[in-house]
């Protein structure tokens, strides 16, 4: 590739009606549950970068400050003609970071919110004019085409802001073996994951005193009636987020404030008063138990940078 680095959209989005799909399914199963995948539109998005600045959100303040620390570190095991695939890459906050440090000669930004990823993808492009920039709109859940031109790179997956705590386990291991099957043998991933610890820590950063949190919740139930022409009155709904020690994670809900019939897609959901729709799931790894779960999905430790007070760990990941 040339020194002035390109741009080129790939776009892998799931239709329409697979939304429709699997919104109905969800809302059919007992308790009802929506993916989390579903938070993101517009205003979901930048809801989300409210949420990482809050006091309470300790989330973002420490996984940046051991990105400060640990970069130069990182970009020696990482080598050269690096492709970086970051699932989720939102507002692509974070790359910046990174790419203070590490050169890659690809960034593949993976997401599901095409707008706002296109957006984000060609301003880094402007700001970095000899990284080639290869924007790829898909379901990260699902595997996925990467551009042809990263073919001959080594792949280097970044998953960072713990959002691998939004699968269930399960769930987690299968991400992470379609990581490893897209980075290959030898490939690698950096993955930023939140730690055990007090639970009323971890409440409060998901329940802030502004009420961010419990509007980028609600706004879920926008979001679905701007796509699927349905009419939640998420005034009619309150936001629930507490920790299930049984299971290690916090669980988002929005609780149906009333008794109430929703349309959606030409459907009727009813909700009795008081019933909780699971909206998100984060769960909380110690160390141990998140190697053990990389090594099922076959990735070994290069290294591993937590802070100092063992809230959060970067774990940068190799493919056996
Ligand atoms: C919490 S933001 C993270 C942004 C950025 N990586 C960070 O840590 O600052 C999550 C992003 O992942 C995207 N996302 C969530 N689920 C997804 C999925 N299943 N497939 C693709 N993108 C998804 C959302 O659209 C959103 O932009």
């Amino acid at each position: 590739m040339s020194s002035k680095g390109s741009y080129a959209f790939l776009d892998n989005k799931p239709a329409q009606q697979e939304m429709a799909r699997e919104i109905l399914a969800g809302l059919k199963t007992q308790p009802k549950t929506l993916s989390p995948k579903y938070f993101y539109d517009a205003q979901g998005s930048a809801l989300f970068d409210q949420i990482t600045e809050l006091d309470e959100y300790y989330l973002t303040r420490t996984e940046m400050a051991l990105f400060d620390t640990h970069l130069v570190d990182i970009a020696q095991h990482l080598g050269g003609n690096v492709c970086l695939i970051e699932y989720g890459s939102g507002s692509s906050v974070k790359i910046r970071k990174l790419l203070q440090t590490v050169t890659p000669a690809a960034y593949v930004p993976v997401d599901i919110s095409d707008e706002h990823l296109q957006a984000n993808a060609r301003a880094l492009h402007k700001d970095f004019p000899a990284l080639n920039v290869l924007p790829v709109c898909a379901d990260f859940t699902q595997r996925f085409e990467l551009p042809a031109a990263v073919a001959d790179m080594t792949k280097v997956g970044f998953f960072p802001g713990s959002s691998i705590g939004n699968f269930d386990p399960q769930g987690a291991q299968r991400f992470l073996e379609n990581v490893h099957a897209t980075v290959g043998p030898g490939g690698a991933m950096l993955v930023g994951v939140d730690r055990k610890k007090s639970v009323s820590v971890l409440e409060q950063a998901y329940n802030d005193k502004q009420g961010v949190t419990a509007a980028f919740n609600l706004n879920v139930l926008t979001h679905i009636n701007n796509e699927l022409d349905a009419d939640f009155e998420p005034q009619q709904f309150s936001h629930v987020a507490r920790y299930n020690p049984q299971l290690g994670c916090i669980q988002m809900f929005l609780r149906s404030d009333v008794k109430q019939r929703v349309e959606i897609a030409g459907e009727t959901i009813s909700f009795v008063e008081g019933e909780e729709l699971h909206t998100e799931n984060s769960y909380k790894y110690d160390p141990d138990e998140f190697l053990a779960l990389a090594d099922s999905a076959g990735f070994g430790s290069l290294a591993q940078f937590s802070d100092s007070r063992a809230y959060f760990t970067l774990y940068l990941l190799q493919a056996r």
